[in-house]
């Protein structure tokens, strides 16, 4: 490693996981390392200095790690977006398309109120389904996302320009071209 590392040099390429064909972009590594996530969190937030938040919303699960942290930092609430069937109070759902089939992911009704404002975080934006679930769950409840901030863009996979064109503005903080 580099006496200056950089995000990428924390983040480690595992070939054929989950299936074959696909490099995996595993974020452990870049959280386990002290410097690393704390680059890793200082970055995400660098582009916000001085704009206000009510709540950071992390996407399940790596977005729990990250949006609890940057919260901390923001002085903001922490709301789960959390896979269906997990979350113990009254929830709303939205659903969404995998590469082979659908899911859901639901947050409490009550998590975030109307008007309040709302940094979106997770770990890695590929196709952006799991991220445009969460918007819509957002502003079901009258939240405005202010941000939507990832460690990991797939750009190949088109999620950036899928929230562009949403109307959000994205931040990450590495981009890998090709699958
Ligand atoms: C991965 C990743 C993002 C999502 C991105 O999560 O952590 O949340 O996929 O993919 P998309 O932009 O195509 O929606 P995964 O669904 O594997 O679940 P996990 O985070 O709970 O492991
Ligand atoms: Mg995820």
């Amino acid at each position: 490693m580099s006496p200056r590392p950089e995000i990428k040099d924390y983040i480690r390429s595992i070939p054929d996981f989950p299936h074959e064909g696909v490099m995996f972009r595993d974020v452990t590594t870049l959280f386990a390392d002290p410097r690393g996530f704390r680059m890793a969190i200082d970055q995400l937030l660098h582009p916000y200095a001085g704009v206000r938040f009510d709540k950071v919303v992390g996407l399940e699960a790596r977005g729990f790690i990250l949006g609890g942290a940057v919260a901390h930092q923001l002085s903001a609430g922490f709301v789960p977006v959390r896979k269906k069937g997990k979350l113990p109070g009254r929830t709303i759902e939205q659903s969404y398309t995998l590469e082979y089939g659908e899911a859901t992911v639901e947050v409490h009704d009550d998590a975030i109120k109307p008007g309040e404002k709302i940094l979106l975080v997770d770990d890695l934006l590929a196709t952006g389904g799991t991220a445009e679930a969460g918007i819509a769950l957002i502003e079901r409840l009258g939240g405005e996302v202010i941000g939507c901030a990832f460690i990991v863009d797939l750009p190949d996979l088109g999620g950036r320009k899928r929230l562009e064109r949403l109307g959000m503005e994205v931040h990450a903080l590495v981009a890998y071209e090709g699958l």
